[in-house]
């Protein structure tokens, strides 16, 4: 059970993509900090994020949103209006099968892993930017993966390419708001055991949330773009 204090002083945060891994985790993470949560989900399979948030009516809101369509991110905009967040973190991501290789694969089956891992999450932040304080920041999930400089094996090349463009667009983002005194983060939480990660992976959520939440709440007053780990070590772009 979620001890949480009876009034949050870390803000609201605006968490797309909760429904169930560790974006779930990280709105258990966020109550615990002290945080007001409003938690995405699609819509379809969610029912750990709704009993999370049956317990906790006061500090977790859950509200709808695929990022792979612009109308629903739209209308979520549009819910939103009235709203400002401390922080807004894009979790969100998909993978395909991890031996396919780009060349041999349907253009679909490409477009689906580029446009949920690197679009989707543009249009969240070009749509929500405004909401977010001046001083506050904004996040996405990356991942180790997305590194050009450390591929020496070369696997999940469709994802990993996915990832690349995900970093690209957010370096573009912040090139153009280079006096934002908004800190950036993208962040590679290591390879963590969920549907996406698998169960042959390393750590568990349960112990690795609290270390991906401390690494984005402690970018907080730091403005500029940084791609960091679980340990808040600097990523090799
Ligand atoms: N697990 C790892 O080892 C690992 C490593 C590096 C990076 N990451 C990244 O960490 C993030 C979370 O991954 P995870 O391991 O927790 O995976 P997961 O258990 O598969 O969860 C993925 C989450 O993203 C949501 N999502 C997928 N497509 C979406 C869309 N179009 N619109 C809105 N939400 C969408 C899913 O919602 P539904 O329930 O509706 O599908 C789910 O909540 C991803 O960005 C992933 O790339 C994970």
């Amino acid at each position: 059970m979620i001890q949480s204090s009876p009034n949050p002083a870390g803000g609201t945060i605006l968490l797309i993509g909760a429904s169930r891994g560790i974006g779930l985790g990280m709105v258990g993470e966020f109550v615990r900090r002290g945080l007001h949560v409003i938690a995405t989900w699609r819509g379809t399979a969610g029912a750990d994020l709704h009993a999370l948030a049956d317990a906790h009516p006061d500090r977790i809101e859950v509200e709808t949103v695929d990022i792979d369509l612009p109308e629903q991110v739209a209308a979520l905009r549009d819910r939103m209006a009235s709203r400002t967040f401390e922080a807004l973190f894009v979790n969100a991501g998909t993978a395909n099968m991890k031996d396919e290789i780009a060349g041999e694969i349907a253009s679909e089956e490409y477009a689906r892993v580029l446009v949920t891992n690197a679009l989707g999450p543009m249009r969240v932040i070009e749509a929500f930017q405004d909401l977010v304080l001046p001083d506050g920041l904004i996040g996405v999930m990356s991942s180790g993966q997305g590194s050009i400089a450390n591929n020496g094996n070369g696997l999940h090349e469709v994802y990993r390419s996915s990832k690349s463009a995900l970093n690209q667009l957010v370096r573009s983002y912040a090139a153009r708001h280079s006096v934002d005194a908004r800190a950036l983060v993208l962040l590679a939480p290591g390879w963590i055991r969920t549907r996406l990660g698998g169960p042959g992976a390393p750590f568990g959520v349960e112990e690795s949330v609290p270390m991906l939440v401390d690494v984005l709440l402690g970018r907080r007053g730091k403005p500029g773009l940084a791609f960091v780990d679980r340990d808040g070590n600097t990523v090799p772009w």
